[in-house]
């Protein structure tokens, strides 16, 4: 076998290239040059027509989704907008007699519907109203308790420890009562949801009429906010709706920006907290930054301004 492999190279150098290569990258029969010169060769002119096809889908592909995008009804809610909130700086604090306010909205309007259930009256203490305000508020509640010593379970006025009690006894007696929506526990929803109170600022007080064309189903109201534009919760606020203790005119507004304030708290209670900290943080670090500045330079000075230096050994 090895024998006819030698025979067969030896032949094919010997009439040249045109059995088999010598090398497979070895020099090929070349085509005249006065062709080559006449202009661009096949290959060149391939490869520019393959670029401007892709060219061409490329610019197509961006067409049709361009389009596709402009005709798009599905994704038209409003973006809501930024609202100027007292507590919405670096170094501001919650607006407390807004909280407070926004508590009493939340008691008087939206707890009709919406459960808190991870706030307890203890809570309100010392950030909105004073211990015994607290107690006389949780007062107004009833609770189920027990069992008593014959074993029956017994209903007692609320104390600073319980949570704040739901309208409904279970998600399935809510949906009941609301035409088969559930109105979503309110303890941390502006964390729930996406741009926290600027979202539900903008839901509270966006109810209008659905554009021309546009009918809601029995039960659903028009709000461009609202994922999808129509909402299973009634307008819930209007002007003079409450009438506040502190004798804030209760216009519409006003109204929903107490409410989220108060639901901001509700969110995060550790939030003023948290910004004191971050002040005393950077104020501290700004101090300490200078020193471990100098510090730094200093260890490193000995390391850094070193020599080193080869002496070759002398005879
Ligand atoms: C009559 C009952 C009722 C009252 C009163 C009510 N809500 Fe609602 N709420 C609902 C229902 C039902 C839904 C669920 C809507 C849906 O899923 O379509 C809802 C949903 C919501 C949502 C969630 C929207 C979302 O993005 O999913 C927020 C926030 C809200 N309500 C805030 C409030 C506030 C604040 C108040 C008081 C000012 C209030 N609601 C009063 C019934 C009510």
């Amino acid at each position: 076998m090895a024998a006819v492999a030698v025979a067969v190279r030896s032949v094919a150098r010997s009439r040249g290239a045109f059995l088999l290569p010598a090398s497979p990258g070895g020099p090929r029969p070349r085509a005249p040059l006065s062709w080559q010169s006449s202009g661009p060769s096949r290959g060149k002119k391939a490869k520019a027509a393959l670029a401007a096809l892709g060219a061409l889908a490329a610019g197509g592909a961006g067409l049709a989704v361009a389009l596709h995008a402009s005709v798009a009804a599905y994704d038209v809610d409003l973006e809501p907008p930024h609202w100027p909130w007292d507590h919405g700086g670096l170094f501001t604090a919650m607006d407390h007699s807004s909280v407070r306010r926004g508590y009493q909205v939340y008691r008087q309007v939206c707890s009709a519907c919406h459960s808190m259930r991870f706030l307890a009256f203890r809570n309100l203490v010392g950030v909105t109203h004073t211990e015994d305000e607290a107690k006389a508020l949780a007062a107004e509640f009833e609770v189920q308790d027990g069992p008593d010593k014959d074993g029956n379970m017994f209903m007692r006025p609320c104390i600073l420890t319980d949570c704040f009690p739901s309208p409904y006894p279970n998600s399935e007696a809510a949906k009941a009562a609301n035409n088969g929506a559930l109105p979503p526990d309110l303890s941390v929803i502006i964390k729930a949801r996406e741009r926290g109170e600027d979202y539900v600022f903008s839901l509270l007080t966006s109810y209008c009429d659905p554009p021309a064309g546009v009918t809601m189903e029995e039960g659903l109201y028009y709000n461009p906010y609202f994922p999808g534009e129509a909402i299973a919760m009634a307008p819930p606020i209007y002007d003079e709706i409450i009438e506040y203790e502190d004798g804030t005119p209760a216009t519409m507004s006003q109204i929903a920006k107490d409410v989220c304030t108060f639901l901001r708290w509700a969110s995060e209670p550790e939030h003023d907290v948290r910004k004191r900290m971050g002040l005393k943080a950077m104020l501290i670090g700004s101090m300490l930054l200078p020193l471990f500045y100098y510090l730094n330079r200093h260890k490193w000075a000995v390391l850094k301004s070193r020599k080193i230096v080869y002496r070759p050994p002398t005879k």
